[in-house]
């Protein structure tokens, strides 16, 4: 398939996210029976590393779409998160990248991973993004949990017929990302000695960056992080009833905040360099939920 043509053939039918869903399960070694889904934004696949009893799945195998951008692989990984010499650590499934509504996909594809990854078991979705930071005191290289977000993609992934069998029509949207898991994130990082700031996430289309009018203008809504991802993802994991938890690293300040042009390079190259403490919180957040659940 080539990569430059619109694609949209992952229409994310009930039917299409069950066979997604059967084909992860038949993947799964016996007995296994993750109940986190993760999903690794740009530069943050080496996550699934520091999984044990790791095994991976390419995307076009379980029906995913696939992304073509730089720093997403496309593969599933299955493993064991937190594991440490007194904990067993949580079974999760782990999605190295993700595709994006700008690349031509319909948000109902974007997020078919996410409903098949809870349809197969995962209650918990942990969402993870580098975004540009909107909000005063953010830097570059900050993580971030986000508390809430706007949709501003101009399209909503439930728009359409809505199937019950998934969730209600108008799903409530008071608390998408859950308090209980935010609480335990910062219990974590404050343990470990990382910062971790919170903010709202603002979910654009893309993929050309802001203006500065547009940041500011995102500063205005109560923006604290920009990015193209996240939202839709989260909005069908709430209407599936799963939890949310949602972390970015400020990969770069965003448009007329530094005096500098944007660069996608930045953004994987801020990316990187925070990969390890991203990680090391992340470890830490999978060990805490592993002895809660
Ligand atoms: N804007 C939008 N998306 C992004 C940015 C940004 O500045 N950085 C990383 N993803």
């Amino acid at each position: 398939m080539s990569r430059s043509a619109i694609h949209d053939d992952h229409h994310a039918t009930f039917e299409a996210v069950q066979q997604s869903a059967a084909r992860i399960r038949a993947f799964l070694p016996a007995g296994a029976a993750p109940s986190i889904a993760l999903v690794l934004g740009s530069g943050l696949g080496s996550y699934a590393d520091a999984l044990s009893d790791a095994k991976g799945i390419d995307y076009a195998e379980i029906g995913f779409p696939q992304s073509g951008v730089v720093g997403h692989a496309g593969r599933l990984v299955y493993g064991r998160a937190g594991q440490t010499s007194t904990q067993t650590g949580v079974e999760v499934l782990l999605m190295q990248g993700r595709v994006h509504t700008y690349e031509g996909h319909s948000l109902q594809t974007v997020v078919l991973p996410i409903r098949a990854l809870v349809a197969a078991g995962c209650k918990t979705v942990v969402l993870t993004n580098a975004a540009g930071g909107v909000g005063e005191g953010l830097a570059a290289g900050d993580l971030v949990l986000i508390h809430d977000h706007l949709n501003l993609m101009g399209d909503s992934p439930l728009r359409g017929p809505n199937d019950e069998r998934w969730g209600t029509r108008f799903p409530d949207m008071t608390e998408v990302y859950d308090a209980k898991l935010r609480a335990t994130a910062q219990q974590v990082a404050k343990r470990l000695g990382i910062g971790l700031k919170t903010g709202v996430y603002a979910g654009l289309l893309g993929p050309q960056y802001e203006t500065p009018s547009e940041v500011r203008m995102l500063r205005g809504l109560g923006a604290d992080l920009v990015g193209m991802s996240t939202v839709p993802e989260a909005i069908v994991a709430r209407h599936m009833g799963a939890r949310v938890l949602g972390m970015s690293c400020v990969s770069n300040l965003a448009a007329g905040m530094s005096g500098q042009p944007l660069s996608h390079e930045e953004v994987t190259e801020t990316a990187n360099r925070v990969r390890s403490t991203f990680i090391k919180l992340l470890d830490g957040i999978m060990a805490a939920l592993a002895s809660s659940d």
